[in-house]
C-alpha cells in the first residue's frame, strides 16, 4: 500500500471520498490500522488518559510524545502519521513550537503535526508551516483549555458561537494549515465550515458532512471504559474480550489445567531418565 500524502487527502475532498482517520499510541495498534486500511492516524495526547490513566490531556509531555509517535511509526510504516503537539509545547513562543513540531519530524518520521486553537494560534501555525512541516489545525472544543471552556463540552451551539467557530477555521486556513480538524461542533457548522474551506476538514463529533471522521481508538474499540462522549461508536468490545480471557485464565491456572503438555518443551528424547538420574547422584553425594 502506497502511504497517502497530503495531496492525496486534497484530492480525495476534491472527489467526496471520505477520509478514516484514527488515534493509535502504540505498535500493535499502528499494525492493525494500517492492516485495516485506516487512510490516517494520529498519535494523540487523549493518550494520557487513554494510556497512562491520567484525568486529562495536560499533564503529557514532548518526551511521551516522542516515544508513541516512533512505535506507532515502526508499526505503519506506509500510513499518514500525526503528531500531535501537548500542552505548552507551542502555548509559549512561536520558537518552542518549531523546535517541538521540528522533534517530531526529526526523532519520529511523522508526516505532520496537530496543535489546538483558532485566531490565538496563527503565529505558532505560520512559524510551523515556515519552517516546513504540515500542520492539522484543531478548533471548536480544544481539550487543552477546556478549563476556559467550562469543561469538555460542546462548541458552536448558537448562532454568534458558531460565527466564532467559522472564524477560527479561516484563520487556521489562512495562517497555512494543510487539513483541519473540528471537535465537538452542530453539524450545522461542521458542513458549512467544510464547503466554504478549501483544505481538508476531519471531524470527531462535528457530523456527517466533513471530508473525514476521527475516533479515539480506545473509544471505537471499547477498550476505554472511564466515558463515552455523545459522538463515540463503539464498533467493538475490546474491555469485554480482555476480561473475559483473563477470567478464563485465571480460572485454569487455579484449576490447575493450564499449562498442559501442549504448553511445555519437551526434552530431548532419553535425557529426562538421564537428568533424574544426576540429581539423585548428586543428592546421595
Ligand atoms: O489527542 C487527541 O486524540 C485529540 C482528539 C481528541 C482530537 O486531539
Amino acid at each position: 500500500m502506497r502511504k497517502k500524502m497530503v495531496q492525496d487527502f486534497q484530492a480525495m475532498k476534491s472527489k467526496g471520498e471520505k477520509i478514516t482517520f484514527l488515534t493509535s499510541y502504540d505498535f500493535p495498534t499502528a499494525q492493525f490500522a494500517e492492516e485495516a486500511g485506516i487512510d490516517m492516524l494520529l498519535v494523540g495526547d487523549s493518550l494520557g488518559m487513554c494510556v497512562y490513566g491520567y484525568p486529562g490531556t495536560e499533564p503529557v509531555v514532548m518526551d511521551q510524545m516522542i516515544f508513541h509517535t516512533e512505535a506507532v511509526r515502526r508499526g505503519a510504516p506506509n500510513t499518514f502519521i500525526i503528531g500531535d503537539m501537548p500542552f505548552l509545547s507551542y502555548q509559549v513562543s512561536c520558537e518552542k513550537a518549531v523546535e517541538n513540531a521540528g522533534r517530531f519530524i526529526k526523532e519520529t518520521g511523522c508526516d505532520a503535526i496537530k496543535l489546538e486553537g483558532g485566531i490565538r494560534v496563527v503565529d505558532r501555525i505560520k512559524a510551523i508551516v515556515e519552517a516546513g512541516v504540515v500542520v492539522m489545525g484543531h478548533i471548536g472544543l480544544t481539550p487543552q483549555s477546556s478549563g476556559q471552556l467550562g469543561g469538555h463540552k460542546a462548541q458552536g451551539r448558537t448562532a454568534e458561537a458558531a460565527e466564532a467557530v467559522v472564524a477560527d477555521a479561516y484563520a487556521v486556513q489562512e495562517a497555512g494549515a494543510q487539513m483541519i480538524l473540528l471537535e465537538a461542533i452542530p453539524p450545522e457548522v461542521g458542513k458549512y465550515i467544510t464547503e466554504n474551506l478549501s483544505i481538508p476538514v476531519l471531524s470527531i463529533g462535528a457530523g456527517m458532512y466533513c471530508d473525514g471522521q476521527l475516533l479515539i481508538v480506545s473509544d471505537m474499540i471499547g477498550q476505554f471504559q472511564a466515558f463515552k462522549p455523545k459522538f463515540v461508536k463503539r464498533f467493538g468490545d475490546v474491555a469485554g474480550e480482555c476480561i473475559n480471557a483473563m477470567k478464563a485464565y485465571h480460572q485454569e491456572v487455579k484449576e490447575g489445567n493450564f499449562p498442559t503438555k501442549d504448553y511445555c518443551y519437551p526434552m530431548i528424547e532419553g535425557e529426562a531418565n538421564k537428568f533424574l538420574e544426576i540429581m539423585e547422584q548428586k543428592k546421595r553425594a
